[in-house]
């Protein structure tokens, strides 16, 4: 950005902002640096907005594991302790920068935003057999432009960490292009369909999602000297890239640390640790992260999984009524859900009491 550092506009996104649009969701976007030349200012409640998809669409995806992406992870900045350069940082880096792309581009599509629109370049060429393009392609490009300009503006630094974070919002903003999809209309008399019409179509963000947790779970662990990484912000410019930066890694998630022990509580590392957690047992439906969840958050770190039953109530014996009703019933019925909890007489010296509110 050379010379237009000097006019860089630094704006906290206020917590309150967010909670008005996003109605009583519990996530925000509060501490969100956002930093970009004022003519972008217009951008930034999509910025915002995307931010907050990610946030979700993290939770998601970890609902069931040890680290399960807490908001705090989103919130603190790149150089915070609390982030490390873990796998997990490069998870929120890729999918916060793939959501703020995916956010805007879905704005200009639906033309809420003045400088960008559908992208109509290729618009009745031909583009194969059968098929010429038209309607309203997502337009990536601007999209990629504004998470570049805002989320990689976040990294200040030169330094190993940082080139890690902008390795990843890239591979993040690569996801978000490789779900494209060409999504094609019939014409052609009565729908013989001799002819289509096509355009590029994002896809829903959860294929983005899904997308990279893949890559996450087979992240490439960058090896630097040790000396750097603890230096540092101060570790300026002193790394020599690797061979994992060929272009064949580009869409590859990267790291620089081992990740820490997520199932017990560590305050000065910000982790949680899992005792409290809800998992799942006999889910009928259940994906297989959901299946092993009990083990991999409960037994696999020291505790038990515990039952507790409870009532839920739901509408039962509808009749129809002449006309035009239907009246329910109320029934109960007793449901069983599970949690880990330390077992019995182990309480550590940093346990949280019975009766804590977890
Ligand atoms: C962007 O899209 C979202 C979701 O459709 C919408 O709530 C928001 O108002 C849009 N942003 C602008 C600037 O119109
Ligand atoms: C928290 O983690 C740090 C770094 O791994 C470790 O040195 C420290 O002993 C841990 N603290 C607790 C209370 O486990």
């Amino acid at each position: 950005m050379g010379r237009a550092m000097g006019h860089l506009l630094m704006l906290w996104v206020a917590a309150g902002m967010c909670s008005t649009s996003l109605g009583a969701s519990a996530w925000s976007v509060n501490n969100f640096l956002i930093t970009g030349p004022k003519a972008y200012l217009t951008y930034t409640t999509s910025v915002a907005l995307g931010a907050q998809i990610g946030m979700e669409e993290c939770k998601f995806q970890f609902a069931w594991e040890r680290w399960d992406c807490p908001e705090h992870a989103f919130q603190s900045s790149t150089h915070n302790r609390l982030r490390g350069a873990t796998r997990e940082t490069s998870f929120i880096h890729a999918i916060r920068s793939a959501a703020v792309m995916y956010a805007v581009t879905k704005n200009c599509s639906m033309g809420d935003l003045e400088n960008c629109g559908c992208d109509e370049s290729q618009n009745g060429q031909t583009g194969g057999r059968g098929w010429i393009w038209g309607g309203c392609s997502d337009n990536v490009e601007f999209g990629e432009k504004i998470s570049r300009l805002f989320v990689d503006g976040l990294e200040k630094g030169k330094d190993a960490r940082a080139l890690m974070n902008l390795h990843n919002n890239r591979a993040g903003r690569l996801a978000v292009r490789a779900s494209m999809k060409r999504t094609c209309k019939c014409h052609g008399i009565s729908g013989s369909c001799s002819i289509q019409t096509c355009w590029l179509q994002l896809a829903d963000f959860r294929q983005m999602g899904n997308y990279l947790k893949t890559k996450y779970d087979r992240a490439l662990k960058i090896e630097m000297d040790k000396r750097q990484l603890r230096a540092g912000n101060r570790a300026e410019g002193r790394w020599a890239p690797t061979e994992a930066f060929l272009p064949s890694a580009e869409a590859e998630l990267i790291f620089l640390e081992g990740s820490p022990d997520y199932c017990h509580r560590n305050a000065s590392l910000g982790i949680q640790g899992t005792e409290g957690r809800e998992c799942l047992q006999n889910g009928r439906s259940a994906s297989r992260r959901e299946q092993r969840s009990c083990g991999h958050l409960c037994t696999e770190c020291g505790l038990q999984v515990e039952e507790r039953r409870t009532e839920a109530v739901s509408s039962c014996d509808c009749n129809f009524q002449w006309c035009c009703t239907v009246k329910c019933g109320q029934c109960r019925r007793a449901v069983s859900r599970y949690y880990c909890a330390r077992p019995a007489g182990s309480a550590g010296p940093r346990g949280r009491g019975k009766d804590s509110a977890w």
